[in-house]
This record gives structure tokens, C-alpha cells and sequence, in this order.
């Protein structure tokens, strides 16, 4: 990872904004992302640990010193791809009283530039559950919805209730 160089900066609501690649230190800031919403127990924990861990990207948004958002891009082992995606949003999350103020779509927008210029990414997916009000967000960004093969249903359960969308970078 980078250190802290600033990816953008910006001010949504008159609040000071950065978007920077995540350093070690950052860890318990982004665990407080999800917070009482999430109500981080163990398992979450660790989770999170072990996808910050395989991580190809992992940006966060900084407001006014205080992390309040991140995004993890990681890369797929090929047995694992859905829809040919070999790069992945594994997780975007803002902090609810900052939600709607632009920082989601500016933390997609630079990770997806970031994972283009420094991944060489071509192909991006994600997977959301069916009718969640982010498919809007995705959308605006570029991603599209493809059809999920049978083949893939059949080997993973969990795209039962899921939409895949994918966006050519
Ligand atoms: C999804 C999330 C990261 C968006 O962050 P954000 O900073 O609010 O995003 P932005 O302000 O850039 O964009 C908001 C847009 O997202 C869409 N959107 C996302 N979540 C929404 C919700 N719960 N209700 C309505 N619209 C929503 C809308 O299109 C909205 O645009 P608008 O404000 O012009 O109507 C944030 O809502 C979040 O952390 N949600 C909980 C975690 C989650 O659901 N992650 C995605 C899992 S796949």
C-alpha cells in the first residue's frame, strides 16, 4: 500500500474530504465504518481482517481526520470467477450520517481508476443483492447487470438472491 498519498480531495457539505490508500494503522477506523449499524462482533472482525489482508486495493475516505468510508477492490482466483470478472468490489461502506453526500461514488470512481492504472484491471465486477438501493449508485458509476450463467448458480449458493454487475475499465 501507498502511505498516505491523497487520491482526491473534496468537500461535500462544507466538510474537508480525502480519499487515500489505506496504511496498517487504519484497521480499527475502518472496522468503526460499519459500526453500530454492523455491530461489529468477532466474526465480522475477522472477516474484515482477512479481506484487508488479500486486499489488492483498499481506500479509505477521511472527513475532517476521521475515517468514514472505504472500499476494497480484490483480485479472484479463476476457479472462483463469476461472469469472466477477474477483479472485484469485495466491500463499500460509508458511515451512515455520512452517507449521501457523494463519498460513495467518489471512493468507486478512484478505485476504479486506481485499479486500472496500477492493476491493469480491464474488467471489474461486483455482486449486490437484488433490488438494494446501491444498484442506482452503481449504475450512475458505469456498471452494468449481466446475467448470471446456471453454471455459476449451481456452483455458488450464495447468487441465488444476487445481481452481478461487471463494468469494462
Ligand atoms: C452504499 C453506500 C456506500 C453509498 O455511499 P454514499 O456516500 O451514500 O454514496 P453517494 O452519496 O455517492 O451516492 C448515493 C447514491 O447511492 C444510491 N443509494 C445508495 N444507498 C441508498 C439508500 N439506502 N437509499 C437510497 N439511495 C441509495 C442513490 O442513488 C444515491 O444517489 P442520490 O443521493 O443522488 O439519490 C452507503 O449507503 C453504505 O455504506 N451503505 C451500507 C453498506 C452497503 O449497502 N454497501 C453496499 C453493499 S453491496
Amino acid at each position: 500500500m501507498n502511505g498516505q498519498r491523497i487520491l482526491k480531495r473534496f468537500q461535500p457539505d462544507g466538510k474537508e474530504t480525502i480519499i487515500r490508500y489505506a496504511t496498517a494503522d487504519d484497521l480499527e477506523g475502518i472496522l468503526e465504518v460499519g459500526g453500530k449499524e454492523q455491530q461489529i462482533n468477532l466474526s465480522v472482525r475477522v472477516s474484515w481482517v482477512m479481506q484487508l489482508r488479500t486486499a489488492k486495493i483498499v481506500l479509505v475516505a477521511e472527513v475532517e481526520g476521521k475515517i468514514r468510508g472505504v472500499i476494497i477492490v480484490s483480485s479472484i482466483p479463476a476457479k472462483y470467477h463469476v461472469c469472466y470478472a477477474p477483479w472485484w468490489v469485495w466491500t463499500i461502506g460509508v458511515t451512515q450520517e455520512f452517507r449521501r453526500f457523494g463519498i460513495g461514488t467518489a471512493l468507486i470512481q478512484t478505485a476504479l481508476y486506481q485499479a486500472k492504472r496500477t492493476l491493469e484491471a480491464k474488467l471489474i465486477g461486483l455482486r449486490v443483492k437484488q433490488f438494494h438501493p446501491v444498484i442506482s449508485l452503481y449504475k450512475k458509476c458505469g456498471f452494468k447487470k449481466v446475467r448470471i450463467r446456471e453454471i455459476d448458480r449451481e456452483r455458488f449458493s450464495e447468487l441465488k438472491e444476487a445481481v452481478i454487475m461487471v463494468k469494462n475499465l
